[in-house]
């Protein structure tokens, strides 16, 4: 790996994959909103690392500015990691179309709208790592979360069918499933500890994965039992369940 994206640079999971990446001397284009406030990032990374890194304005709906993003990053990029991503507020979203759009827009067709640009250059050269952070609500659709929930299950679908376009091309596609994980996205939320996972635990999980060529990965291995079980429940149990 030589210079990687960062898509969603801002993240927790972001922020410590950027330090993975950085250790293993790879150059890092570190995209997001406002971009220009990653400035004292750029230059930890870059000092503690002798890396390049470069900030590059990214919004995942701004869907007409992916082609001319895509001419910002290095022609030798052969690695992206699309963090970005949206939960929203289920309630107010079952109320207001605005919300609900912003959830299912953000997870999945900014993802996907800027992947397939990725998914071309690296089918073109031949090499690539495109690593998409989907979730385990994707599993099965929850009433707590199922806007949310399923635009990461069409992301994970998505990212099968990519892995199984790019398979020839030698790229490599990770679809990375983290369980609960304390960030700024779940701050509000009491999350039990054994089945939580840090920021740090992800970006070394998903390290060890690109290492070991795996295709899709539960951060805590746990999370596959507990989906596993979810998914076996019985359509008609499951509806009555306060999930
Ligand atoms: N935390 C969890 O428990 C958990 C569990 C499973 C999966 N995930 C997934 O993990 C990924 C990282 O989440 P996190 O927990 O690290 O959350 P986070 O700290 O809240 O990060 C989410 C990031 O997405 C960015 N973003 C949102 N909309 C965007 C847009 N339109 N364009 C560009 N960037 C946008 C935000 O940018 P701004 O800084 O500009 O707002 C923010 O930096 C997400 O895909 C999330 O769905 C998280």
């Amino acid at each position: 790996m030589r210079t990687a994206i960062i898509l969603g640079a801002k993240s927790d999971m972001a922020k410590a994959l950027a330090v993975n990446l950085a250790k293993r001397k790879v150059d890092l284009v570190l995209a997001a909103r406002n971009a220009a406030e990653m400035k004292p990032m750029k230059m930890e990374l870059e000092t503690a690392y002798h890396i390049s890194v470069s900030l590059v304005e990214f919004d995942a709906l701004n869907y007409s500015s992916h082609v001319s993003f895509m001419q910002q990053i290095p022609e030798n990029s052969d690695a992206v990691f699309c963090v970005f991503g949206f939960l929203g507020n289920q309630e107010l979203a079952e109320q207001n179309n605005k919300e609900m759009l912003k959830i299912i827009e953000t997870n999945y067709v900014g993802a996907v709208s800027i992947l397939e640009l990725f998914a071309s250059k690296f089918q073109q050269q031949r090499k690539g790592i495109i690593v998409g952070i989907s979730s385990v609500a994707g599993d099965r659709g929850r009433q707590s979360n199922y806007f949310y929930g399923s635009s990461k299950a069409a992301l994970t679908t998505y990212l099968s069918g990519l892995r199984n376009r790019l398979r020839v091309y030698n790229v490599q596609v990770l679809t990375v499933k983290p369980g609960y994980v304390k960030t700024a996205m779940t701050a509000h939320l009491q999350l039990p500890k054994f089945i939580t996972a840090t920021a740090e635990e992800v970006a070394e999980q998903i390290m060890h994965a690109i290492d070991s060529n795996r295709n899709e990965i539960y951060v805590l291995p746990i999370w596959r039992y507990i989906m596993l079980v979810i998914k076996l429940i019985p359509e008609r149990i499951f509806k009555r369940m306060k999930l």
